[in-house]
């Protein structure tokens, strides 16, 4: 133990007693002010300070699809997407086999599992312990709800019971507005999914974009909202998407197909993020998408001599 400090030392001391406070200023993720500083910390490893927006990569498929189309090598394909990302969400399978441990960047992790694309898909268990996510350094935790399909009952119970765990150790969850087949994608549907689960606790949730009035689905929802991309679609509709998401209040993109099935993912990936971040309008991300790709195509080119 230290001795007392000397009493020379203690007449130093400058307390700045004219000096107010400086109270921590507020915290501007939306939704998110009244979060214990662990959980805003976790939040501001996700979403990028500056532009208060996330790029997550999705390849957590693998789980229900096996090796599905585009990850069929996810040691290939998904490490020289990491440093272009803000955030990686996927499987703890993936993530201990796949991804270098020192690349710096933000995991949500996918914690339930259950089903395969051979039975049904929406029943699903938790089955990452939180002590395992706490293992993996994990930034957020993340499972499905099935609003209103056969199993909306087991899958609110699982998100219920990650957000628990999560509140326990100050780990945000994000909860997933997966779609029956059985289920119309409109904003009606897309709200009531949304406000369900950041009403349930979730500290920010994942969905579709739809066509018409995205920003009431916004509105409606006091977390913040980042859009999945769905299935493949042409690289500038893709980009379309993600800008008309992010002007009507997204904060952000997950993205998984429309990125690693791109023609170019690593172009593709930086034409997503210079929407999201940077505003950028999708036909001129759609021309940085075809400069990058071109240039690629040069450097492979010039690999093989
Ligand atoms: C499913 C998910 C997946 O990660 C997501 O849907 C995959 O992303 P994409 O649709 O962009 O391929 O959360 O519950």
């Amino acid at each position: 133990m230290p001795g007392a400090e000397p009493k020379q030392e203690q007449e130093q001391k400058d307390f700045a007693v004219a000096t107010p406070f400086q109270q921590v200023p507020g915290f501007a993720l939306k939704g998110c002010e009244g979060l214990d500083w662990g959980m805003k910390s976790r939040m501001s490893r996700i979403f990028n300070p500056k532009s208060g927006r996330t790029v997550m990569l999705a390849f957590d498929h693998g789980y229900i699809y096996g090796p599905t189309t585009g990850l069929e090598r996810m040691d290939l394909t998904i490490p020289p997407l990491v440093p272009h990302v803000d955030c990686l969400m996927c499987t703890r399978g993936a993530l201990r086999t796949c991804i270098l441990p020192d690349c710096g960047k933000p995991v949500c992790l996918r914690s339930s599992s259950g089903s395969s694309i051979l039975k049904d898909m929406s029943y699903e268990l938790i089955s990452v312990d939180i002590e395992d996510a706490i293992r993996l350094g994990a930034s957020a935790i993340t499972c499905q709800v099935y609003v209103g399909g056969e199993h909306e009952y087991e899958t609110l119970r699982n998100l219920s019971y990650l957000i628990n765990q999560g509140m326990k150790y100050g780990i945000p969850t994000l909860g997933v507005t997966a779609i029956g087949r059985e289920m119309v994608r409109d904003s009606r549907y897309l709200g009531l999914a949304t406000r369900l689960i950041a009403e349930v606790g979730a500290q920010f949730v994942k969905t579709y974009y739809c066509e018409k009035d995205f920003d009431e689905v916004v509105a409606g929802c006091p977390i913040p909202i980042v859009i999945a991309g769905g299935k493949k679609l042409p690289e500038l509709d893709a980009l379309k998407m993600a800008y008309n998401a992010i002007s009507q209040g997204a904060m952000g993109v997950d993205m998984g197909r429309n990125v690693f099935c791109a023609d170019d993912p690593i172009a593709m990936v930086q034409a997503v993020k210079a929407v999201v971040h940077n505003d950028e309008k999708p036909e001129k991300a759609f021309d940085l998408y075809q400069t990058l790709k071109n240039e690629n195509k040069g450097k492979a080119k010039c690999k093989k001599g």
